[in-house]
């Protein structure tokens, strides 16, 4: 191997985020403590065992063990005392106003204060407010007499590929202030690459390849391409530290408005008879434009977007300026679920509160079992309300579903597409899962009670479908 530099590292905080990078980062040879306040999450981890689905995780976190590089722990002292690097991953979750909270950043703070080592390095990987390092130095400064340097690495992974995009990120944004700790993060993304392009290569034993199928499963959905051949050094971009905290909102606000713009166009095409997928297919092919994050379909959830966009809003007014293009997105994207529930009602007809009917996928997008902000959750909510029965179905995120729509009684739980769609009046696609693309549709015709499909993600072929006899609704199709 050639002479790349391995540190010890800390990683705060074991969510999506922290558990994706520590596995990832022990993987490539750093040695990784993963330290979260979670008992259940540490014993998992140290199990070998994700806490929630993520193509690939599972198979890095199994390398990691192998190589003896990775201790989940409670304990700070632990994680912290011989770590050459800390990367804070904790959760900065979002007040109704969109103000996001700081509350587990400092205590992080508080707790490494007098258990780090002298010249530590502290990384901020969590979405934090603009000018959250003033406030983070100043509040670990007075709590320690210790030296210590702070720097700035936003995360850009995406769920359902978040392994993929943190061992081959598109490119890496270092925020740092002195010379020594950009070197640190550059080296320890360094030896990352090199293990990510020899694993996507199948250049590891049998045993531990993690294939570039698996990584890719999820990755090509709402994603045109993926480049794995530039090199390392060209990825990488350095940046002040302020600038680093304001990259990772300024790219969710710019993609949540590009959904939203395909979104609106969506809309004059349900006007004027024009069908988006060509519409944005063909602007799309323009490279100023590019067709990633611009389809159309039941809107953008999850727990960032939304999360994200309200927050650079917030920010904004408290800058003194009023950022009205992204106030107009967000309420776009809220009158999208609107625009479904009234496809669905009008397809339904007068009947419609005497209607059974079936949603196909529950989580906020395809490849995760997440359901935050699911704006396929929140139109089974709104459905529920104006229908007889709705019978729902997600490959993972079942579990998550029971907990949020458990206890309303018109909502049955299936173990199919098909099983939910039996009997059904509808079928309405929510979340675009691979499986869904490709189902049996003459037998789907077969068990609905009314051949009617409402495409929320405008996924399925609708020429086909109609030349079965269904009657296709998609959105802006
Ligand atoms: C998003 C960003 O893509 C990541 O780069 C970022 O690091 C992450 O947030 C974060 O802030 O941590 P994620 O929340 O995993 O990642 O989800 P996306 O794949 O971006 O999808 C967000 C939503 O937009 C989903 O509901 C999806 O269905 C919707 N979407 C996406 C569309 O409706 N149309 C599109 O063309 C693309």
């Amino acid at each position: 191997m050639l002479n790349f530099k391995k540190y010890t590292i800390a990683i705060i905080g074991a969510g999506y985020l922290g558990q994706t990078t520590a596995a990832v980062l022990a993987a490539a040879g750093h040695k990784v403590f993963c330290l979260d306040i979670k008992p259940e999450i540490v014993q998992s981890l140290n199990r070998g065992k994700p806490t929630f689905f993520e193509p690939g995780l599972e198979q890095v976190l199994s390398i990691a063990h192998k190589k003896k590089n990775l201790i989940a722990t409670l304990d700070y002292t632990e994680a912290i005392s011989k770590s050459d690097i800390s990367f804070i991953c904790v959760d900065t979750p979002a007040s109704k106003s969109g103000e996001l909270s700081l509350k587990s950043v400092m205590k992080v703070a508080r707790s490494m204060a007098q258990v780090m080592p002298e010249n530590h390095l502290i990384v901020m990987k969590s979405t934090v407010p603009i000018r959250t390092s003033e406030k983070f130095i100043k509040f670990l400064s007075a709590k320690t007499k210790k030296k210590f340097r702070y720097a700035s690495n936003p995360e850009f992974l995406a769920e359902g590929y978040s392994v993929l995009s943190t061992m081959l990120p598109d490119h890496i944004v270092i925020g740092a202030s002195d010379a020594k700790s950009y070197d640190q993060i550059f080296k320890t993304f360094e030896l990352v690459d090199y293990f990510a392009k020899k694993t996507v290569n199948g250049e590891h034993p049998s045993d531990d390849k993690i294939s570039k199928k698996l990584l890719l499963t999820y990755a090509q959905v709402n994603r045109s391409r993926f480049n794995y051949d530039k090199p390392y050094a060209e990825r990488v971009i350095k940046v002040s530290v302020p600038s680093a905290e304001l990259v990772k909102v300024t790219a969710n606000a710019f993609l949540t408005t590009k959904i939203s713009f395909a979104n609106s166009i969506a809309n004059i095409c349900d006007r004027s008879g024009a069908d988006i997928m060509e519409v944005a297919g063909a602007a799309g092919a323009d490279p100023r434009i590019g067709m990633d994050y611009f389809y159309a379909g039941l809107g953008w959830g999850g727990g960032c977007f939304p999360k994200d966009a309200l927050g650079l809003v917030t920010q904004s007014k408290k800058l003194g300026y009023d950022f009205s293009i992204l106030r107009e997105v967000i309420s776009t994207n809220r009158k999208q679920a609107d625009l479904a529930y009234s496809k669905a009602r009008r397809m339904l007809g007068r009947t419609a509160n005497k209607s059974d009917i079936a949603v196909l996928g529950l989580a906020f997008k395809p490849g995760t079992s997440d359901t935050r902000v699911s704006p396929a959750i929140n139109l089974v909510k709104r459905l529920v309300r104006g229908v007889q029965s709705i019978r729902v179905f997600d490959p993972q995120a079942m579990e998550n579903t029971r907990r949020e729509l458990g206890h309303i009684k018109k909502i049955s739980f299936a173990n199919s597409a098909i099983e939910a769609a039996k009997d059904s009046e509808l079928v309405i696609l929510a979340t675009e899962w691979p499986e869904f693309l490709n189902l049996d549709f003459k037998e789907l015709k077969r068990v609905m009670s009314k051949p009617k499909l409402l495409d929320c993600r405008n996924v399925w072929n609708k020429d086909y479908l109609k030349s079965l006899g269904f009657e296709y609704v998609g959105i802006g199709r």
